[in-house]
């Protein structure tokens, strides 16, 4: 069976309703990302970062995966599919995807500020005073701006697996995970599906310039289809 590994970003689950990070001026539903996300917007009002994530996870319990998700799924009959997504929404896992690696963290799972292992769900409101078990306050289980990435390596090996490669609605301005990419095998084919692709079409690159609702399920009906 062959690989194919999925790259996912904001892109993708815009047309569930979640808005995407570079389409609004820098500005993330009116905030500016370094106040809600990074260890300095935590250390400065922490109820400011708690409230933003607040209102996300509660317009995600809102949204449902659309047919982009959906055909992501159906992929699995014919092939190995690896996800591997910038996004912290669940939606792919709701549309029923089996393997979703998430780069920058989930927004229904907090950890200890203390101990990163100590990770827990979470869907109600995260607030000062919810504390892990060993009396540390809890955090948002966020991949924030300048914080390492810890699932760097395991997103590198993945790519190396790849017979065919995916990159739906995602910018590529962010690193890592903008480099991924460049872990493939020589020659791999690359299909990029965004509206407003950030690169340019090569030998082995095809650009699928759509909406992922639309692009996303004409492709994997080509991939089913042409073995
Ligand atoms: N279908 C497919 N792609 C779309 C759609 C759509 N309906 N609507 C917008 N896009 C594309 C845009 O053209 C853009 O290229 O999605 C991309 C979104 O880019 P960003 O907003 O930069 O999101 P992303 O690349 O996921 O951001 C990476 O940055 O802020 C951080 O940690 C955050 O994971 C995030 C990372």
């Amino acid at each position: 069976m062959k690989t194919i590994v999925v790259l996912t970003g904001a892109g993708i689950s815009a047309e569930s309703g979640i808005k995407t990070f570079r389409d609004a001026d820098g500005l993330w539903e009116g905030h500016d990302v370094m106040e809600v996300a990074s260890p300095q917007g935590w250390q400065k009002n922490p109820n400011l970062v708690l409230d933003f994530y607040n209102q996300r996870r509660k317009q995600l319990l809102s949204v449902k995966p659309n047919k982009a998700h959906k055909a992501l799924v159906d992929l699995e009959e014919k092939y190995h599919v690896e996800i591997i997504t910038q996004n912290v929404d669940d939606l792919h896992e709701r549309a029923g995807s089996s393997k979703v690696t998430h780069l920058h963290g989930e927004l229904l799972k907090v950890r200890s500020t203390t101990n990163p292992e100590d990770v827990q769900e979470w869907k109600k409101d995260l607030v000062l005073g919810d504390f892990c078990k060993n009396n540390s306050q809890l955090r948002p289980h966020i991949v924030w701006f300048g914080e390492a990435v810890p699932k760097m390596e395991k997103a590198m090996q993945i790519v190396q697996q790849a017979d065919i490669l995916l990159i739906i609605g995602t910018s590529l301005v962010v690193y890592p995970a903008a480099g991924l990419m460049s872990y493939a095998p020589e020659n791999t084919p690359v299909y990029l599906i965004d509206p407003n692709p950030t690169i340019e079409e090569n030998e082995n690159l095809h650009i699928i310039a759509e909406k992922a609702s639309f692009g996303v399920p004409q492709l994997v009906d080509n991939l089913l289809t042409n073995l």
